[in-house]
């Protein structure tokens, strides 16, 4: 059952810190500062790697490319409807990575046939143990989120992108002592981002608004993306989101008073610049949010800060998305909106 909370979707919301926990567990050697996946022991991968993902699981797979790259390897991502392995470099040094929250995905399953034809090695990041995609997959690797029934991606987002840190960490064989760390107290930053949120109030304030815009730069430009992608299943409402640099060369003419731009602005080297877009939509009068781990850099700019603790650069943007997350749930409960199932919408996709 829904345990008491008004929708699955709340739930699986505030079992984010449990599900982080899980996925976590026994893969994350505080003492040696290691982090292993006995599910990919006997994975051997030296060559580029490439994601395919659809919907909200393709956000979670371009993270997951950033941060190999960032580790040096060659990393690509594709949404799986458009990966066609006889027009993309794929060969059997190519490690095709699916991301796939429930494993049965077509388009997905499609582009992983395709990548064992070629004969790449294939690795199913999944929620479902013996799902369609771990079956199809040399390997499979768990995120061990349980089961989801809201139909809008939460909880299990969350355990993608952390799955997604340690699987970058293993494929690179790098790992720092700092980055452990902020792992193992990430489950509780998390508690405590859901504990002090104050999202309610930006719902309150903005439920009647035309649009809403999400920008983000580096780690959290993905975030950006889902954000709206959330905002948008759950409550009707239009909402894009964007790598904060691209603001300007389009998308501005669409801000008004009556577009809130939530900004995610991280102390991460990238605050500075993502600040120069945020004065840009000020200009035009519209609402900022600001989502932050530095209060001070963004208050003078902000109508409001929603909080987040400070933690490794890579792992902010998990912690920023939960506080969208709690956003667009909060609008689509005043909106009335059927918020675990929304219309049009199934939770697996199954036709390509
Ligand atoms: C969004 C959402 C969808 C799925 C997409 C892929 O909230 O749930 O965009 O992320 O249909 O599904 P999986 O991850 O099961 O392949």
């Amino acid at each position: 059952g829904k345990s008491g909370y008004d929708h699955y979707m709340l739930k699986e919301i505030y079992e984010q810190p449990q599900a982080i926990r899980k996925c976590l567990r026994e893969r994350v050697n505080e003492m040696e500062g290691t982090i292993t996946v006995d599910d990919l022991a006997d994975l051997e991968s030296s060559g580029p790697v490439q994601f395919v993902a659809c919907g909200t699981s393709y956000h979670a797979a371009l993270y997951g490319a950033q941060l190999l790259r960032e580790r040096g390897i060659p990393a690509q991502c594709f949404l799986a409807s458009e990966y066609d392995v006889d027009s993309i470099p794929v060969s059997e040094e190519t490690l095709v990575v699916g991301v796939t929250q429930s494993g049965e995905t077509a388009d997905t399953m499609s582009a992983l046939r395709g990548a064992n034809r070629v004969g790449a090695t294939t690795v199913a990041l999944t929620n479902v143990v013996g799902s369609s995609a771990a079956r199809e997959c040399d390997h499979a690797m768990y995120i061990r989120a349980g089961p989801e029934i809201g139909v809008a991606a939460t909880k299990t987002f969350a355990s993608q992108q952390v799955a997604l840190a340690l699987f970058s960490s293993v494929i690179s064989g790098e790992c720092s002592q700092a980055f452990v760390e902020a792992l193992r107290d990430l489950p509780d930053q998390v508690q405590s981002v859901l504990d002090n949120s104050t999202a309610r109030e930006v719902a309150q304030t903005y439920e009647d608004a035309d649009a809403y815009f999400f920008i983000g730069r580096g780690y959290n430009a993905p975030v950006a993306l889902e954000g709206a992608l959330k905002m948008k299943e759950i409550t009707y409402k239009h909402a894009e989101g964007f790598a904060a640099g691209e603001l300007k060369h389009g998308p501005l003419a669409l801000v008004t008073d009556r577009t809130p731009v939530f900004a995610m602005v991280s102390d991460d080297g990238t605050a500075a610049k993502t600040l120069g877009n945020v004065k840009e939509v000020e200009a035009r009068d519209a609402p900022v949010v600001a989502v932050t781990d530095s209060r001070e850099t963004v208050d003078q700019y902000a109508d409001f800060v929603l909080e987040v603790p400070e933690t490794h650069p890579v792992l902010m943007p998990i912690l920023a998305n939960i506080q969208l997350q709690l956003v667009s749930y909060w609008i689509a409960n005043r909106l009335g909106r059927s918020i675990d199932k929304p219309r049009n919408l199934a939770k697996s996709v199954t036709v390509e």
